[in-house]
């Protein structure tokens, strides 16, 4: 009952109650996001007629449109009251497109392989979680292993994930410079120098793909244009995707001096 009532609040600092309230009350800054991620994943075409969704939550950042490709969700997420805003948000779109959904409180990680022998065909989707796991483990060699392991588990099936990479504050009134960032490559942080302001800002998405585009590059440019400074929190998930994977890189303005970079991709079975 205890494990109940503290996952409704805090979901292991991963969510609940205090995620709810931030996404209820940040809708309209966070609108450009959504755009973004609605925009990236209806690009991709969806052979699966089901879907494993974890952490799942209320898909506050999920558009219905995609989840309505499916015919069957199952959302994966330890959060016991997620479902109610879950159906808030989506159960009519969801209903009038004749897809079935069911909550199960269960820790999508652990369960991974479980989840997969109950689902084999089903497309899998980790929604904004996996850059969460250094707050719910904290133990930074077992979430590097842990989410590392992924891409080895999911070899033989269809995946993908959006999830935050790197966090920090952005400087307002920094000066209009261009300064190289600093990775400090031991820490769990990053630390930059005061950025370019850039205009439009919040509409930038970045494509890193290896052929065009060089990633520290890319990130640069990302960061510059967000405003990035001081100490920025690395999410420890830089390698859920194989380094060769081209992958979309979305800024989203959590809080209106916080920024989090988040990666996205989508994975195909290794032998096809
Ligand atoms: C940042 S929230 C993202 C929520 C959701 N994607 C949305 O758009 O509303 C992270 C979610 O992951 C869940 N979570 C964290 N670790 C988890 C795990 N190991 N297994 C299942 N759910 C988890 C939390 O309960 C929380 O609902």
């Amino acid at each position: 009952m205890l494990d109940w009532v503290k996952d409704a609040l805090h979901a292991q600092e991963t969510g609940g109650l205090s995620w709810h309230a931030s996404a209820w009350m940040a809708k309209n800054r966070w609108e450009t996001t959504q755009r973004s991620i609605n925009a990236f994943l209806m690009g991709q075409s969806m052979t699966q007629s089901e879907l494993i969704l974890i952490g799942g939550s209320a898909g506050w950042m999920m558009p219905t449109s995609w989840l309505a490709k499916f015919k069957k969700i199952r959302i994966i997420d330890i959060d016991p009251l997620a479902s109610i805003f879950f159906n808030m948000n989506h159960g009519k779109g969801l209903k009038n497109a004749g897809t079935s959904w069911k909550f199960e409180r269960r820790d999508g990680l652990r369960e991974l392989t479980l989840l997969i022998k109950e689902s084999p065909n089903a497309f899998i989707w980790f929604d904004n979680v996996l850059g969460q796991q250094c707050f719910k483990l904290k133990d930074e060699d077992l979430v590097q292993r842990q989410l590392k392991h992924i891409k080895m588990v999911l070899k033989n099936h269809h995946w993908g994930s959006i999830h935050d990479w790197l966090s920090g504050p952005i400087d307002l009134a920094a000066p209009a410079s261009l300064h190289p960032i600093v990775f400090k490559d031991t820490s769990n942080t990053v630390s930059f120098a005061s950025a370019e302001p850039a205009a439009h800002a919040q509409e930038n998405i970045l494509v890193l793909n290896n052929k065009s585009m060089d990633f520290d590059t890319g990130t640069q440019l990302l960061l510059n244009a967000v405003n990035a400074s001081g100490q920025w929190q690395d999410h420890l998930s830089a390698e859920v995707f194989p380094s060769s994977q081209p992958c979309e890189l979305i800024p989203w303005f959590f809080k209106p001096n916080y920024c989090h970079l988040l990666l996205a991709s989508f994975m195909k079975p290794v032998d096809s």
